[in-house]
């Protein structure tokens, strides 16, 4: 018993930030952010919550897919920035649809959208679920640093969603690791009040190792997709897409040049997006999917990697 996607969606907020935007308060420039990274601008909330991004992305999804939220089974929410601690970005989610199913949330950072597939994968074989609303929302600009040059410049906001459903050949295979590294790249939790509180806590912005976080990075596109091909028994030649963490380009370019892949076939949603940590995969299927570039049939590498340090890896066979 596998899924097959029906639908996807995704939504950012109106506020475009360029690099030049950034320079005006910050000492950086379009010169070094644009060549080390490929952002050239970033989607950022100004008045828009998560919530009403998640929902946003989830409403086109189902209207993509032809669910409606009373068919749902189960909702799973990728999150590492939602707009409550407690409860579960999800059941915003389930609150807004108007849906009653099971809804929680999936913390695995960058690679959350992959992990959250997996778990909806082990409802599907189990016979709980008929229809999963799998949706990844992120909002960074409320975790960075923004006196930080060196992380506030890469990251950005917005929400992605699919709709699963029930039988179908995908996954044709899943990797799933933690090489475990808290400190590589960290937000802290929030320190709270409590009088017996004797720790130290650090503020809760994130911080990173950028040249670890790189090499990391480079080695988990590149190990993951020779995983893949050797699970599903398939050549890195016969997959059509590769969707990666929309990290960096240059991790991109990097990963894509280690493995000889025909650059055509690597999705790019990263220009104008910045870093939307989980969300980053779910709004390049989006993309690729509303440009009609997805056909039946198709196979599709996904690759996420973030914090953790988490790598999740799916190879999907489409529609
Ligand atoms: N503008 C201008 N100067 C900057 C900026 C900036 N935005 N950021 C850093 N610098 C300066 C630094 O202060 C430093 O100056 P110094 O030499 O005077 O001290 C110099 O540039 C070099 O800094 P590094 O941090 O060593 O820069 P590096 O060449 O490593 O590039 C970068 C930084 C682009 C972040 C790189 O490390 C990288 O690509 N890392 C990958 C990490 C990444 O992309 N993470 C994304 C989030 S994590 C994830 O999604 C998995």
């Amino acid at each position: 018993m596998g899924f097959r996607i029906l639908g996807t969606g995704s939504a950012l907020p109106a506020r475009s930030v360029t690099n030049d935007d950034l320079s005006e308060f910050l000492d950086t420039s379009d010169e070094w952010i644009f060549p080390r990274t490929g952002i050239a601008s970033r989607r950022i909330c100004t008045t828009e919550t998560l919530d009403d991004l998640s929902l946003e992305a989830c409403r086109r999804a189902l209207d993509a897919s032809g669910v409606t939220p009373g068919q749902l089974d189960l909702i799973i929410c990728s999150t590492t920035s939602g707009d409550h601690l407690i409860p579960a970005q999800a059941c915003a989610v389930a609150e807004g649809l108007g849906a009653s199913c099971p809804a929680f949330d999936v913390s695995a950072a960058c690679a959350g959208f992959v992990f959250a597939l997996d778990v909806a994968d082990g409802w599907f074989a189990r016979g709980r679920a008929e229809r999963v609303l799998v949706v990844a929302a992120e909002k960074m600009s409320r975790v960075v640093d923004w006196q930080d040059r060196a992380t506030c410049v890469l990251f950005g906001d917005g929400a992605a969603a699919a709709v699963l459903a029930a039988g179908g050949e995908s996954p044709l295979a899943t990797s799933l690791t933690t090489e475990p590294a808290v400190e590589i790249l960290h937000v802290p939790g929030i320190a709270g009040s409590s009088p017996y509180d004797e720790t130290e806590r650090a503020a809760s912005v994130l911080s990173m190792e950028g040249r670890r976080v790189f090499k990391f990075g480079v080695n988990a596109i590149v190990d993951s997709v020779r995983t893949l091909c050797e699970e599903a028994h398939v050549a890195i030649d016969d997959i059509d897409h590769f969707v990666f963490h929309q990290a960096n380009e240059r991790i991109l370019s990097s990963g894509v040049a280690r493995l000889g892949i025909d650059d055509a076939k690597v999705a790019r949603a990263l220009s104008e997006t910045g870093n939307i940590s989980s969300a980053c995969i779910p709004l390049a299927l989006d993309r690729l999917a509303r440009a009609g570039e997805l056909e039946a049939g198709q196979l599709v590498a996904l690759v996420g990697f973030g914090a953790g340090l988490d790598v999740g890896a799916m190879l999907l066979h489409w529609g």
